[in-house]
């Protein structure tokens, strides 16, 4: 009961009468799901990581694995590919480790780049490991959103011309939150993959209840997924991440390294291995992020700022109505959000963090 107590008031619910009746359900919570906030900390509202800490068996699978850091970890890695496969219906040879999904994302530019031509993005999506395209002679062509923030599907499909070699589809999408129809995507890949790899991030599919389309790759050479630890398995710092593709098309990736999977240090394999296990953390963390990201997006709503619905641990938004200077409010309350990524229409994007952190961040904004 203590430790309930204890855990509802660090993530801000033992302090307010919010009717958050979900978190009652929550089997055995204990003070570990979450890591201990200071209330002078700075608030870390702009990478999307998750605020609750890595989970606590992955904690103490880490603590476990440093005493055998000194071994490399040969045995480690294809237990974790084939968890990985088990979790996703996919067999071992349809996966590839990355230290984080960033390696992967890199990877998929020059395997891409070996094959000279352009790639298709939306404009406006997650595009930093795109950085090197131009060193790696390639041609980026964006294609607008929808007016609701969606990939623009159809007109993607239209951008494709004969020197297309790869269309990058976020979904859900940094930083817009939205997600594609199953159905809609799916035609859509029939489509493109008969002229170039689709390669589909999923890195924030888990705070979703969609399904994956790892399913796709067992027929299909031409879809690339990738999925990570990062965000929902609380793993940033500790850089897991994967790539879900058919077994020849992972051959091809792993092609481009000089040893498959082995930038994955043990203790972060354990970690993975032990975050796939530990389904009521993850149910936590997924229960929590809808409850608080509710709260956000109603407090936004509230102050006349415009909100896009969120398929994800993040919210955009648009700061047209907002009459004070954001980045200051920011700056002043020691709260780290991001950048505006549209201009017309002053869109930014604020990572859903515990509920304390989204109470200081409404209140900053007061
Ligand atoms: C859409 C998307 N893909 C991939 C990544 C890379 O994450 P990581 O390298 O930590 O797996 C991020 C990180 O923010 C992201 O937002």
């Amino acid at each position: 009961m203590n430790n309930r107590r204890n855990w509802l008031k660090q993530i801000g619910l033992g302090t307010i009468g919010l009717g958050f009746c979900q978190f009652e359900t929550f089997a055995n919570p204990t003070k570990e799901f979450i890591l201990p906030d200071f209330d002078d900390s700075p608030v870390l509202l702009r990478s999307n990581e998750n605020p609750y800490g890595p989970s606590p068996l992955a904690r103490a699978a880490m603590t476990k694995t440093v005493n055998t850091s000194n071994r490399y970890g040969w045995k480690l890695w294809p237990e974790l590919i084939t968890l990985i496969a088990k979790k996703n219906n996919v067999a071992d040879n349809n996966i590839t480790l990355g230290a984080g999904s960033t390696e992967i994302l890199d990877l998929v530019l020059q395997y891409t780049a070996s094959k000279k031509g352009n790639f298709i993005m939306a404009e406006t999506t997650f595009d930093y490991w795109t950085a090197p395209y131009e060193k790696l002679r390639l041609k980026k062509i964006m294609v607008p959103l929808t007016k609701d923030k969606k990939h623009d599907l159809p007109a993607m499909l239209k951008a494709i011309d004969s020197e297309t070699k790869m269309i990058y589809i976020c979904n859900p999408n940094n930083p817009t939150g939205t997600i594609c129809n199953r159905e809609e995507l799916v035609s859509f890949i029939n489509e493109a993959s008969k002229k170039a790899i689709v390669f589909v991030d999923e890195a924030y599919i888990d705070f979703t209840k969609e399904q994956s389309l790892s399913d796709l790759v067992i027929e299909n050479k031409n879809i690339i997924i990738t999925k990570t630890f990062s965000k929902m398995y609380g793993l940033a710092g500790a850089r897991v991440g994967y790539a879900i593709a058919h077994s020849s098309t992972i051959d091809e990736i792993n092609t481009l390294k000089s040893t498959p999977n082995m930038s994955v240090s043990v203790v972060s394999t354990a970690a993975a291995m032990a975050s796939l296990n530990d389904e009521d953390f993850i149910q936590k963390v997924y229960v929590t992020n809808q409850e608080v990201k509710k709260y956000t997006i109603d407090q936004l709503i509230q102050l006349n700022l415009t909100c896009i619905p969120s398929y994800s641990n993040f919210v955009y938004f648009s700061l047209e109505n907002y009459k004070k200077d954001y980045f200051k409010q920011l700056e002043d309350h020691n709260i780290q959000g991001t950048r505006i990524y549209e201009e017309n229409g002053k869109w930014t994007r604020i990572t859903i963090g515990t509920l304390k952190d989204m109470q200081r961040f409404i209140a900053a904004l007061k």
